[in-house]
């Protein structure tokens, strides 16, 4: 598959074009190469490029900037992805949730799958804690193009594929720790210095 990473010098663009390169033929492209926010630019790109698949990874993320640069977020955060999505076929899953359905799905699936009697049901467990400054509302991607054009549906249900996501983890207790632990850490200073 011939991907497209935008944003491919942030930390999600990094990561994302690691793991993608393994299986595909990836363009990572940084700020340099493609902004975003130039509709132009981007057409531009999608058209020569032909990529089956785009992941954008750019974002103003300087949360506590975006009350003095208002117009900055906004044309990096809402026209750039409009550009992007104007330009390729969306995919999504046809499950819009609220974060604490999320949550509790996960608590129950835990609960089922790794019972543990000194935790109790994992749903006590949960705290709520305040919303950050820009913090994202909503996440529903609307793919009607692409079904009516293609027929695509998704071959996951949110219900199949958080099933897998929480057994790669279960059987990745390894991976996880590094993260809990900050390890991680000295990982990325070793390659990004
Ligand atoms: N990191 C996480 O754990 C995580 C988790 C969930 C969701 N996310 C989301 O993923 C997105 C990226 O997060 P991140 O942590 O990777 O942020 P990041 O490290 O700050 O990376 C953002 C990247 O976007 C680039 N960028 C900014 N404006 C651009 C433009 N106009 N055109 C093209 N590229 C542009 C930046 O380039 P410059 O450095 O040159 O400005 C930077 O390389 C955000 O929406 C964030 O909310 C991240």
């Amino acid at each position: 598959m011939k991907v497209i990473i935008t944003g491919a010098n942030g930390q999600l663009g990094n990561d994302c074009t690691q793991v993608l390169a393994r299986e595909n033929e990836v363009i990572a492209l940084g700020r340099r190469d493609l902004d975003i926010t130039r509709a132009d630019e981007v057409n531009t790109v999608i058209d020569r490029r032909r990529p089956d698949v785009l992941v954008n990874c750019a974002a103003y993320t300087r949360v506590d900037d975006c009350e003095t640069e208002k117009e900055l977020a906004r044309k990096v955060n809402v026209s750039g992805p409009q550009n992007l999505a104007a330009g390729v076929d969306r995919i999504g899953g046809h499950t819009e949730k609220q974060n604490i359905d999320v949550v509790e799905t996960i608590c129950d699936i835990l609960d089922e799958t790794v019972a543990d009697k000194d935790i109790g049901p994992r749903r006590d467990l949960v705290t709520f804690v305040t919303d950050r400054p820009g913090h994202d509302r909503r996440y529903a991607i609307d793919f009607s193009k692409l079904k009516e054009e293609l027929g695509w549906t998704p071959a996951e249900s949110f219900e199949s594929g958080i099933r897998k996501t929480i057994a790669w983890y279960l059987s990745n207790m390894q991976w996880v720790q590094r993260v809990q632990s900050g390890e991680y850490r000295t990982w990325i200073k070793q390659h990004k210095g």
